[in-house]
């Protein structure tokens, strides 16, 4: 059988050995302050072989943080906590991008600076709860960004980026995707703003575009990718014509000629789908994105190839598979068994379920 994802290709200015992507999955398995650690480098080191990894998502301010224990790149300590982890990661001939967060509403006085009110574009609360140090509790309405702090967020992902390229990265993701703040902006659901960021689609995209701006600023384009979840409704994300609004966005990105967008896929686990409009995969937007697409969202090896063969993606990331074969790629390459996840020990805790699932060769 050919098997597209063992085959090499270019992202951006790298060529990469394979095709299979480690998604960016949150573990909140930092200790103090943040601040990446020697355990979170042991896990990323064991997954080098990936032709590419991408970073938990990573808070580009304290204002960016929404759970706990997740890391940062805006202190100095952070800096250098991210070092052991691309020297690591490099040590072993692997690639690493950090994805760049902020949180907006989804978030939590308890969990904020001062104990203020998370940002949002609109005065408008997630159903649910969020998790903070002292438990589980009602999301609360966030505070809608005054006109004059828009362009302070965007320093914020400026800061962010140029921390990261200080850190050793090989490149930046924007993280745009899972109803965080650029998503909240993008979703007419989230943004009910007046002002040049809401209303239009134009608008409500334009945020997108100038952190965008931004970050490439730092890292030039072919060192950029984007991520985008067009079908998701986690956190309780909705806009009344996807189709218009994330074509719309994912159009004005060609203008930077980055280094991919990266699509998580319709129908993914816990993340949904609106019943009322269609799907948004890698095949509706191939033929709007001038560039390299990357899709994610609860693949198999089989699903894979076939997603790179009928040309509408030409990377895959994989993320629970990922978190319980650190030799994903051996073991594809083999044809071998897989190690099952255990959802017991995703976020938060120690060693167990996050650096000692077992290579091929130790088991
Ligand atoms: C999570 O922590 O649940 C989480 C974080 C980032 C995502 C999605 C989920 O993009």
């Amino acid at each position: 059988m050919s098997a597209p994802l063992l085959s090499p290709v270019k992202l951006g200015r790298y060529t990469l050995p394979n095709r299979i992507v480690m998604a960016p999955l949150t573990r909140n398995r930092t200790v103090t302050d943040n601040i990446p650690n020697a355990l979170m480098a042991l896990h990323y080191e064991q997954r080098a072989s990936a032709g590419l990894i991408v970073s938990e998502a990573t808070q580009v301010s304290p204002q960016g943080l929404g759970y706990p224990n997740t890391p940062g790149i805006h202190s100095p300590e952070q800096i250098e906590g991210w070092k052991l982890i691309t020297n690591a990661v490099h040590a072993k001939g692997g690639k690493i991008f950090l994805q760049l967060w902020h949180v907006g509403r989804i978030s939590h006085p308890d969990l904020q600076p001062n104990g203020d009110l998370p940002v949002a574009p609109s005065a408008i609360a997630p159903e649910g709860e969020v998790a903070t140090y002292t438990g589980m509790k009602p999301y609360v309405t966030p505070r809608a960004l005054e006109l004059e702090e828009i362009p302070q967020i965007i320093e914020q992902y400026r800061i962010g980026a140029k921390n990261a390229l200080e850190a050793g990265f090989d490149g930046v993701e924007i993280h745009s995707a899972n109803g965080y703040l650029l998503d909240q902006f993008l979703q007419d659901n989230s943004n009910h703003r007046t002002d040049i960021y809401g209303g239009s689609v134009e608008n409500r995209a334009r945020l997108l575009l100038e952190v965008t701006e931004a970050v490439v600023s730092v890292w030039g384009s072919d060192r950029v990718g984007v991520r985008l979840s067009p079908s998701g409704i986690f956190n309780s994300m909705y806009d009344s014509n996807r189709a218009v609004t994330f074509g719309y966005a994912v159009k004005e990105l060609n203008r930077f000629n980055l280094a991919y967008l990266h699509l998580v896929a319709p129908r993914v686990e816990g993340f949904g789908s609106p019943e009322d409009q269609p799907d948004l995969g890698a095949d509706f937007f191939r033929p709007i994105f001038n560039g390299t697409i990357i899709t994610a969202g609860g693949y198999t090896f089989e699903t894979g190839n076939a997603a790179i063969a009928s040309g509408n993606a030409d990377l895959v990331a994989f993320g629970r598979l990922y978190i319980a074969n650190p030799d994903l790629v051996e073991r594809f390459a083999v044809g071998a068994s897989l190690n099952k996840p255990d959802r017991n020990t995703f976020y938060g805790g120690d060693e167990k379920g996050y650096t000692d699932y077992p290579t091929l060769q130790a088991s």
